[in-house]
């Protein structure tokens, strides 16, 4: 939203404004494009109106397959929807912070409140603090429009300031907290801990304060960055991060934890001390790739001991075994061929088996997957999946799921 972005929710916020964005929302439906659309809106409502009221109805549709129907009543700006985690995850960890029942928490950084009100749905009184005013009129806003508005109170306020001050387990009175730092800038991801906002040096220092506590991470974040006694969390959803958790030390109950998402239920794996590095061996007749969150949360080792499983190389997270396995932690991949990585010898040994489209994956290989599969594509009517990796040191190719057999 432009300069006067706060005036425009607060219009947006009255029964006028309402009425706005139900008629934009139908013309979204419509699926009517832009100008067509803003033309009936400006004819409607009136010039000044129609652009909030569009935008927010666009922003109301693609919110909706995470934020289901709250997304209807809620109100949002790109950015603050770009940085709100999933609900469902949000609900996930209000509830695990308030196991024990604390009753007041405090969002710190609540931009448009799904912490907030995921805290609040839980059952705690929640002090919502922002640097950012249209943030805090959000978030203001979203807890009436759900309902929780007698157990949110929004304040500005400093994070860093608030951790600086915390004493006795407790900021800014409230003894559990959710920090959730920005970790982009000027539309780019901040890859320095110490440059997102709040720094690292407050994640630290809440972590250290306040043992009720959880902060989202970076999921790239370096383990060495996490504090003694701290949990890390990695979750995954569809094959990719979704979020990455450091847990106060009250709430702790493990050393590091992946976290899977199907569909309605959290599959969890865990460990309470670092179980080391898997080990390596030759490869056999089938290759697993683990889950992200595995991976991120140095549990591969767990998986390959339950998996009668080893690394095809000590530096890379691929596993292989003898047999096929309904793990839910990795995907798997028949091995039909082991070769020296080699584009021509590749692609010869595709055209005596008859393959003509190939999926590539890489780990540990400097290769574009999507232009080596260009590169192998031939007439024959087969497929396989081609991995290029290292096998003790080696670039290798496996040839996998080779589907003329
Ligand atoms: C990543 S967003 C939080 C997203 C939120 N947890 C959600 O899921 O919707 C970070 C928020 O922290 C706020 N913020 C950044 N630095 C802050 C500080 N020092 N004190 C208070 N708020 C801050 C930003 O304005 C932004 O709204």
């Amino acid at each position: 939203m432009p300069d006067d972005a706060l005036e425009q929710l607060r219009w947006l916020r009255t029964p006028e404004g309402a009425a706005a964005t139900a008629l934009a929302a139908e013309l979204v439906e419509q699926g009517l494009d832009v100008l067509p659309a803003l033309a009936r809106l400006r004819a409607q409502v009136g010039a000044g109106h129609a652009g909030p009221a569009w935008e927010l109805a666009r922003l109301r549709a693609r919110a909706r397959p995470v934020f289901g129907a709250d997304a209807d009543v809620l109100f949002l700006t790109a950015d603050t929807l770009e940085q709100a985690g999933r609900p469902a995850l949000a609900a996930r960890r209000a509830r695990r912070l308030r196991a024990d029942d604390a009753d007041s928490a405090a969002d710190l950084g609540c931009a448009s409140g799904t912490d907030t009100v995921a805290l609040a749905r839980a059952g705690a009184s929640v002090l919502a603090v922002d640097l950012d005013p249209l943030a805090r009129e959000l978030t203001a806003a979203n807890a009436e429009a759900l309902g929780v508005a007698d157990r949110v109170w929004v304040v500005a306020g400093d994070a860093v300031e608030l951790v600086d001050a915390a004493r006795g387990g407790e900021v800014a009175g409230c003894g559990t907290a959710v920090l959730d730092p920005a970790r982009r800038a000027g539309g780019r991801r901040q890859l320095d801990p110490d440059r997102w906002s709040p720094p690292w040096a407050t994640v630290a220092a809440l972590l250290d304060r306040v043992p009720r506590a959880v902060v989202k991470v970076a999921p790239g974040l370096d383990h060495e960055r996490v504090p003694h006694g701290v949990e890390a969390e990695w979750v995954s959803a569809g094959g990719s991060i979704v979020e990455a958790l450091l847990w106060g030390r009250t709430v702790s109950t493990v050393w590091r934890r992946a976290s899977l998402v199907r569909g309605d239920a959290v599959l969890e794996l865990t460990a309470d001390a670092d179980p080391g590095p898997a080990p390596s061996g030759p490869v056999r007749g089938w290759l697993h790739e683990p889950d992200p969150a595995v991976i991120r949360s140095g549990l591969v080792s767990l998986v390959a001991t339950d998996l009668g499983a080893t690394l095809v190389d000590p530096t890379i997270a691929y596993l292989t075994s003898d047999g096929p396995t309904g793990s839910p932690w990795v995907s798997s991949y028949r091995v039909d061929e082991v070769l020296p990585f080699n584009l021509r010898k590749l692609k010869a040994l595709l055209r005596t088996r008859g393959v003509g489209r190939v999926v590539v994956k890489k780990r540990g290989s400097a290769i574009e997957p999507e232009t080596v599969a260009r590169q192998l594509r031939g007439a024959g009517a087969g497929t396989a999946t081609v991995v290029v990796t290292r096998v003790a040191g080696a670039p290798t190719a496996l040839v996998c799921d080779l589907s003329d057999r």
